[in-house]
């Protein structure tokens, strides 16, 4: 019997972890699996628990209200070592490129534990943008034994940095995973959260849903996006639909600036199934999200992305993601091309595979940890 201790902290973490909990749990009889969530978020992070019905053995719970990178990095590691004693994991899984998952990463390490990377590989080599998940990311992989990279692309850039291709197996991206989960459920469930979304359909004017919290849009950025968002509001029969993060960087100067605007509705974080309807039925999503380039491709919706890379490029171009930064005028010029132009909204590839993912993160485990060392 294999311990393995799977962590993550955020909302997105916990997303794209919930279906390799899943499948590890149902393995029982391979591994003594334990979920740790730091607690990096908490009222986002405990909607998506729940949803997936996950119960954490740990909760290290070290969310503090617009605490800044330091006191995070050493929350995360103080309260991360006691576990990693307690429990003495033989493998311990960690998702993408969160402060949660570099430092239990780094945790892992001092404590002779392997580390198991998944979502690895994405890269846009450029360690402020997106700041600080690109040098998250690289860490994260100089520190892993087993790399799960969710495309070819992905791998490739493990590969260019030294590491083993031998330790680096494509999985396609857990999201697929967590999308069809979800997806089965939203059409049959009806909650007062769906029910205030689908109201806002009722008056036939297009519903654009936005979201936004990156450290680097933090200021100018942020300014500057508020600033298009109110002018496309103003200037077209449209509603725009934007679940606020809870993060006060962002929080406090979006609704300072946009409250007041009649269409712009600003509203509370959404639970998964609710904000998976509302991708399935905006026109178009403007975002600065990692995960939502990733959705917006596999329902076939068309991101503008309020960022100046991607380390997500195999969906960019025509019908999919488009760069348009934080200025202003490219933001709103690029949402007219597409309020004025249905046609494009079409998509014909999907890099990030077939919902199998987990259960080929489990079956590669059990080769490469428990069949080659029982
Ligand atoms: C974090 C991740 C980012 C990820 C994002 C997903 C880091 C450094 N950042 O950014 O990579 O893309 O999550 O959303 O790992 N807050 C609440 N309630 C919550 C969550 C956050 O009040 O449930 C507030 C708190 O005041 C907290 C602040 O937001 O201190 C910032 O949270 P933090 O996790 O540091 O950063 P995010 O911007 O959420
Ligand atoms: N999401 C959600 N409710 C919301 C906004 C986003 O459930 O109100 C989900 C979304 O579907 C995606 C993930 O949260 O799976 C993205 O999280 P975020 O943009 O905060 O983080 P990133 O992906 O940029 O790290």
């Amino acid at each position: 019997m294999k311990k393995v201790l799977i962590v993550f902290g955020t909302r997105p973490e916990a997303i794209k972890m919930a279906p390799v909990v899943h499948a590890f749990r149902a393995r029982s009889d391979r591994f003594d699996t334990r979920v740790c969530v730091t607690g990096q978020h908490r009222e986002i992070l405990d909607q998506v628990l729940s949803f997936f019905d996950i119960h954490p053995d740990y909760d290290l719970n070290i969310m503090k209200p617009g605490q800044d990178l330091n006191q995070l990095t050493a929350a995360v590691i103080l309260a991360m070592a006691p576990v990693l004693d307690e429990f003495q994991p033989d493998l311990l899984f960690v998702h993408g490129d969160t402060t949660t998952s570099a430092i239990c990463a780094l945790a892992g390490y001092y404590a002779g534990v392997k580390v198991c990377h998944v979502e690895a590989g994405l890269r846009t080599r450029d360690i402020y943008s997106p700041f600080p998940e690109e040098l998250n990311r690289q860490l994260t992989a100089r520190i892993a034994s087993l790399h799960f990279a969710p495309t070819v692309h992905a791998k490739a850039n493990l590969v260019a940095e030294g590491i083993n291709a031998e330790q680096v197996f494509i999985t396609g991206n857990t999201i697929i995973d967590a999308l069809n989960y979800a997806t089965g459920k939203v059409d049959t469930v009806e909650t007062p959260e769906l029910q205030q979304l689908k109201s806002y359909l009722g008056n036939k004017a297009p519903l654009i849903l936005v979201t936004c919290h990156r450290r680097e849009n933090f200021g100018a950025g942020l300014e500057s996006i508020c600033s298009a968002l109110k002018r496309i509001a103003e200037s077209h029969d449209i509603q725009l639909i934007y679940p606020v993060h809870p993060n006060p960087n962002i929080s406090s100067v979006v609704r300072a600036k946009l409250d007041a605007t009649r269409n712009i509705h600003l509203i509370k974080p959404l639970s998964y199934p609710a904000f998976i309807w509302l991708m399935k039925n905006c026109k178009f999503i403007i975002t600065d999200s990692g995960g939502i380039q990733e959705e917006g491709n596999a329902l076939g919706k068309q991101v503008l992305l309020l960022r100046s890379n991607t380390e997500r490029p195999e969906v960019l171009g025509a019908g999919g993601v488009q760069l348009v930064g934080t200025d202003s005028e490219a933001i709103v010029s690029s949402a007219e091309v597409l309020l004025n132009n249905p046609m494009r909204n079409s998509l014909h590839h999907f890099p990030y595979g077939n919902g199998h993912a987990a259960a080929d993160i489990l079956s590669i485990t059990i080769q490469e940890y428990v069949q080659a060392v029982p």
